[in-house]
């Protein structure tokens, strides 16, 4: 039986932080097996919001890869650059034909991201991003797509747009559903989502030193001040931590918080100790790729060449179902 298709992409990086492992690569690694997976680097999005990050893409890339690889995503897996495979902007231009400007400027993640950005002015290639993503979707002519909620909008772009597609021209490209990560959003250490910008993350590469220095700093319930004080566990950022990476422990945690018996000191090592031992064999997996990048840089040739054999060949589909073979 032939498995379902996976697509999945990130935009690179650099190292990863706990929130891009629990939003969306942990749920990678946990599907893959099941489906038949596209993992894609997706650089071209990157220059949608910032232009010059250009100059950073290819460390970003490296970076980010070997977070994948280290985290368990299996090398045998097609791992690519979206702009090392030139048909994801083909597919983009045909499709901008059929999405208006206005369904475009309706997606509540985009005005969620100018909001971020400070600024009312959107590039046309921001605009439009969306579409560059449902060109990397149904170039692989993918079933699910695995993505975290601010992503819903743009997979229902997807479908539009493979819709439309198929009406105006004839029956190329299925419909992919949307799959919602589990695990709500993981706070940064200030609470606000957590992000590189932010500076309020833990990679997933730190050491137990450096998790230990960066979970100090969180903010934990404002009216826990003394160690004997009960706590709110509910509104904690660290006690958010401690239900991804250390579910043993977490109702004795919650009650000794609420009870006043632990107090935030202790409670925040014992938490990047636990955060330290859960990607312990991940540091390990790292610092290998780290010596042996060749391996890394085979890993993602590879991956361009077969994710560019099936990118071809829905071009020809294309071609043909407009006429313009
Ligand atoms: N837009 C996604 C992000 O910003 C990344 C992405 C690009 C993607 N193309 C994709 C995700 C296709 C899933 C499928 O995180």
């Amino acid at each position: 039986m032939n498995k379902k298709r996976i697509l999945s992409g990130m935009r690179p990086s650099g190292k990863l932080h706990l929130g891009n492992y629990a939003g969306a690569l942990e749920n990678w690694i946990n599907l893959q097996n099941e489906y038949d997976n596209f993992f894609f680097v997706a650089d071209w999005h990157a220059l949608t919001t910032n232009p010059s990050a250009s100059f950073h893409v290819e460390q970003n890339t490296i970076d980010m890869v070997i977070d994948w690889l280290s985290a368990g995503i299996k090398p045998e897996n097609p791992i690519f650059i979206q702009s090392k495979v030139k048909e994801h902007a083909e597919l983009h231009l045909l499709f901008s034909n059929l999405i208006t400007t206005p369904r475009l400027q309706r997606n509540p993640t985009l005005k969620e991201q100018i909001r971020d950005l400070n600024s009312e002015i959107v590039s046309y290639g921001h605009l439009g991003y969306p579409v560059l993503q449902a060109a990397d979707i149904l170039l692989y002519k993918a079933n699910l797509v695995p993505v975290g909620e601010d992503q819903a909008p743009h997979v229902e772009i997807t479908r539009e747009l493979a819709r439309k597609f198929n009406s105006t021209y004839d029956e190329v490209f299925p419909e992919p559903a949307t799959k919602l990560t589990k695990f709500p959003r993981l706070p940064g250490l200030d609470g606000k989502k957590m992000g590189k910008s932010n500076d309020n993350y833990v990679l997933m590469s730190d050491d137990e030193e450096q998790i230990f220095s960066k979970v100090r700093t969180a903010i934990t319930d404002p009216q826990k001040i003394r160690r004997n004080d009960p706590g709110h566990p509910e509104i904690c950022n660290v006690f958010a931590y401690h239900k991804k990476f250390n579910d043993k422990e977490v109702l004795s945690i919650e009650e000794d918080c609420k009870s006043g018996a632990l107090g935030c000191v202790d409670c925040k090592k014992n938490c990047a100790n636990k955060i330290a031992s859960f990607f312990e064999s991940h540091r390990e997996k790292r610092k290998y790729y780290e010596t042996h990048l060749s391996e890394v840089h085979d890993i993602i040739g590879n991956g361009i060449e077969k994710a560019k054999k099936v990118a071809v060949e829905t071009m020809n589909d294309v071609h043909k179902a407009m006429k313009m073979g």
